[in-house]
């Protein structure tokens, strides 16, 4: 994929949804926060040039333009995933295309197994820093110096302001959140109890197929990040039941209203 393919993307994208400076991408089960703003706007992700279709249960592929309490908004409704066999160049396209259309705070959410074993189903867990254990990164290739360096420092890819604002955000709440360091695996397969065993031990706290390629690609853009997971099994081998999409679906469901106003208090705030 090369800039000008990116850049036509945007162009598209921007004449259909226009400009924002905040963007929010929904994770499994987040699908319909989009619903919750006002003077929306849609677009379909294959009616812009260069994008795939996005194939995840739980993701509609779509950018949708929205206001709240007079601040615009971005949102990706659904992403690519790398289980979905895309190159990982096209997994951070719409990343890419949201830094062209003016974005600076990019709010990544997800659903993810908790690793951790303080951690329940139906805990909210800031994300303070990755693993990635796919050894795939999607800025392999020619740099894209538009966008940034060849050698991006990720000491802080989860940016310290909006790190706060959350923080700040859950407290006025009376809501308690984790806070921890998210491991990226391929999938499609949920992990095995020794590869969980693992990443414990390694220092991951919740554990999921998203996010990592979308923070790699908004970091090395100069964006800033914060990262947000819905923990909604235990990873594999802490519970004696089988790990199901299903139940992914539904305990995001279940906490979909705190989720929503965490993530609504935030935009307050940034
Ligand atoms: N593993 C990987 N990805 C996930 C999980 C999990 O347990 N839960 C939700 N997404």
């Amino acid at each position: 994929m090369t800039y000008e393919e990116i850049l036509r993307a945007a162009q598209a994208a921007e004449a259909a949804i226009g400009t924002a400076e905040t963007a929010i991408v929904l994770g499994s089960g987040l699908g319909d926060y989009g619903e919750t703003f006002e003077n929306v706007r849609r677009i379909k992700y294959t009616d812009l040039p260069g994008f795939p279709a996005s194939t995840a249960p739980g993701h509609a592929g779509e950018f949708i333009a929205g206001e709240k309490n007079g601040k615009r908004v971005l949102i990706m409704n659904g992403r690519f995933h790398m289980y979905e066999g895309f190159d990982l160049s096209q997994i951070v396209l719409p990343i890419r295309v949201l830094k062209l259309l003016g974005v600076k705070n990019l709010i990544l959410t997800n659903a993810a197994g908790g690793v951790n074993m303080d951690f329940r189903p139906g805990d909210l867990m800031m994300i303070t820093d990755y693993i990635n254990l796919t050894g795939k990164s999607p800025l392999t290739g020619p740099n894209m110096a538009e966008f940034g360096p060849r050698f991006p420092d990720v000491s802080h890819v989860f940016t310290p302001t909006l790190q706060a604002a959350c923080r700040e955000a859950a407290e006025q709440m009376g809501l308690s959140i984790k806070e921890g360091v998210y491991c990226w695996m391929p999938g499609p397969c949920y992990e095995t109890p020794a590869e969980i065993r693992m990443i414990r031990t390694l220092g991951a706290d919740a554990v999921g197929m998203s996010t990592v390629p979308d923070a790699m690609a908004a970091c090395h853009a100069g964006m800033n990040v914060l990262g947000l997971s819905c923990i909604t099994n235990m990873a594999a081998g802490i519970l004696d039941q089988p790990i199901t999409h299903q139940e992914v679906l539904e305990t995001g469901k279940r906490i979909q209203a705190e989720f929503r106003a965490l993530i609504d208090h935030i935009l307050e705030k940034i």
